[in-house]
């Protein structure tokens, strides 16, 4: 597997590297997947949010956290009063990995091989930014920036200091949908958030 990095112009403005990433075929995922779902928000965001991969509906429409994950996210950022504008949210994989059950198209979670393959395009838009906070939603996100031993379940919600900006770690909005106890999991998730106002104190709201 080459991996994106080739297909990274250098020196890239965001729109630049979106317009690239259409093209990647850094790993087999783009053979099966409608498109490059690449991470939207504005360039000069104080928060990056960064997801697993797209998901069905994602794929289709060509935007992150559309769907369901993405509604149960919005509704959880605006709990924590946090603009939802002011955030930019992209994910660790740009293209959706699926299983075909029938005429439906199931999630397959990305080895670790498409998880480095794709590393080169979430390292652009982390350079590009320039956030003060990064928050990895799931174990999948979390891996990628904080390494693949990492365990979200005994580190959620910690502030881990990186050289260049600061990270917290929390589930996925996918695995609170699928909780057994649905509003348990959507209060842990939001208090998880909640840190990141601790942190955004002194940023812009
Ligand atoms: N789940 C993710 O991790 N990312 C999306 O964009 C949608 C669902
Ligand atoms: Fe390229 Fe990432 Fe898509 Fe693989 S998943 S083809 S590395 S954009």
């Amino acid at each position: 597997v080459p991996g994106a990095a080739e297909f990274v112009p250098p020196h890239a403005s965001l729109a630049e590297l979106r317009r690239a990433s259409c093209g990647c075929h850094g790993c087999d995922l783009y053979q099966h997947a409608t498109q490059t779902v690449f991470g939207e928000g504005p360039e000069n965001a104080d928060v990056v949010m960064i997801g697993e991969q797209p998901g069905d509906q994602e794929d289709v429409r060509g935007h992150p956290f559309v769907g369901p994950a993405g509604r149960l996210l919005d509704r959880a950022i605006a709990e924590v009063g946090i603009d939802r504008d002011r955030i930019y949210v992209t994910n660790a994989v740009k293209h959706f990995k699926f299983e075909e059950r029938g005429k439906r198209r199931i999630h397959k979670q990305p080895g670790r091989t498409e998880i480095v393959a794709c590393s080169a395009w979430l390292d652009a838009e982390l350079r590009v930014i320039e956030p003060q906070l990064v928050v990895c939603l799931g174990a999948i996100a979390a891996k990628a920036v904080l390494g693949p031993s990492f365990k979200v379940s005994e580190r959620r919600g910690e502030l881990v200091t990186m050289p260049d900006y600061a990270v917290i770690a929390t589930v996925h909005p996918s695995s609170v949908l699928r909780a057994p106890d649905r509003d348990e999991a959507y209060a842990g998730f939001v208090a998880d958030l909640k840190r990141l106002r601790t942190v955004c104190g002194g940023i812009r709201p």
